[in-house]
């Protein structure tokens, strides 16, 4: 695997190469990564990974500053895992090296809900980096987690209206034994944190029995809100959605079988989590 951390000689190592397939993180990788970068090279070859902890997606009060940066031990998973044939690693002056003006904003009835409404700045950042990773890049292909089920969303709104030449490919959420979604910030775990953390994807699945007992979607969520914050979350949400829009389903529509998905944000101790689960009543 070649390592660069400039576009110039990203774009020297990629000359001519038209099935490129991205897999952009912001490193401290885990079995999850790997498995994007897995799925990736099912469809392009070769595959390009970037690491970059892209400050504009970050708020004032976020982890941007303790976010984990591992390249070394990163650099190893991927030599092991013989997927990746060039990491792009670029660092802050080569992604902005002037203050990033224009940006590329999603609209609020996206943007704004859920995660956006929680984390203002967070979708405008994913968005001005992921279109300049692909200007980088120039993939065919770049694939995503569904664990980040709404960024998915907009990275696919995004490429469509402008047209980019580039398929999303979505891999489904990488678990660990007990439940809990594989995310970097687990790492900020204390143990008693990390024993009660598989309960926010235990609290999806309940939403989901309740989803087929019949309850109403008010009901759903209050009561998964509810049950975490007992147990000591601070919740953020936990909210039953269309999966076309994330938008509230209406009861006729819940009844009708509209494919709909579960997302949750909460944060327990001063680690914040989510996760998702799609689901649909029978
Ligand atoms: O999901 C992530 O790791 C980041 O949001 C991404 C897509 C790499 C953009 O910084």
């Amino acid at each position: 695997m070649k390592v660069v951390h400039n576009i110039q000689e990203l774009r020297d190592q990629l000359q001519g190469q038209t099935r490129v397939a991205f897999v952009p993180t912001m490193g401290n990788l885990h079995q999850a990564h790997l498995s994007l970068m897995k799925l990736a090279r099912q469809h392009g070859d070769p595959v390009v990974a970037s690491i970059f902890v892209n400050r504009l997606q970050f708020g004032p009060n976020e982890d941007f500053d303790r976010y984990p940066r591992t390249l070394q031990d990163d650099v190893a998973k991927m030599e092991q895992g013989r997927d990746v044939y060039v990491l792009f690693a670029p660092s802050e002056k080569e992604m902005y090296p002037e203050p990033q003006n224009f940006r590329v904003s999603p609209p609020d009835h996206l943007g704004r809900i859920l995660e956006g409404h929680f984390r203002p700045d967070f979708f405008e950042g994913v968005c001005t980096v992921v279109l300049k990773l692909f200007s980088c890049v120039q993939p065919r292909v770049a694939v995503f987690g569904k664990k980040d089920y709404q960024q998915l969303m907009v990275v696919r709104q995004m490429v469509r209206q402008f047209q980019l030449p580039v398929e999303i490919l979505a891999h489904e959420t990488v678990r660990e034994d007990d439940g809990l979604a594989m995310s970097s910030r687990n790492r900020y775990l204390s143990d008693s944190e990390r024993a009660e953390a598989p309960q926010l994807y235990q609290a999806l699945q309940e939403m989901a029995r309740q989803l087929q007992q019949g309850d109403s979607r008010e009901q759903i969520e209050a009561r998964a809100t509810r049950t975490l914050a007992e147990r000591g979350w601070q919740v953020d949400y936990m909210a039953l959605r269309r999966q076309s829009d994330l938008l509230e389903p209406t009861e006729e529509q819940i009844l009708a079988g509209e494919p709909l998905v579960a997302l949750a944000a909460a944060k327990l101790g001063a680690t914040r989590l989510i996760d998702n689960l799609e689901m649909t009543k029978a």
